[in-house]
């Protein structure tokens, strides 16, 4: 299975693993990562599931579809370049050390 290395703002990282066909926010919320509320269970419509993907992996995840990048207007914290919803990235096998900071606020 795929891992997924989520940062906290305090630089404490936290690896897991995750089922292909699952999404971030799942595997963060599965492993009690602090930081990911995911308030609206997955269906974009919350944008607490904010968090920026490390550079080197932002070209290797599919652009995110309008309704996603209308969300991530909404953020608790600074919306970045790399900002994405968790909920709106479904893991590949070709993710494996896929990682991404937790913003430090999501309301
Ligand atoms: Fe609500 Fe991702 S969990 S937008």
């Amino acid at each position: 299975m795929p891992r997924i290395v989520f940062i906290q703002p305090d630089g404490q990282q936290v690896e897991v693993t995750a089922s292909v066909g699952t999404s971030v926010m799942q595997a963060a919320v599965h492993n009690n990562v602090r930081g990911i509320d995911a308030d609206c269970g997955g269906c974009c419509s919350c944008a607490t599931c904010h968090i920026y993907v490390e550079d080197a992996f932002v070209a290797r995840l599919p652009a995110p579809d309008g309704m996603e990048d209308e969300m991530l207007t909404g953020t608790a914290a600074e919306r970045l370049p790399t900002s994405r919803l968790g909920c709106q990235i479904s893991i590949t096998d070709d993710m494996d050390g896929l990682t991404v900071r937790v913003p430090d606020r999501q309301v």
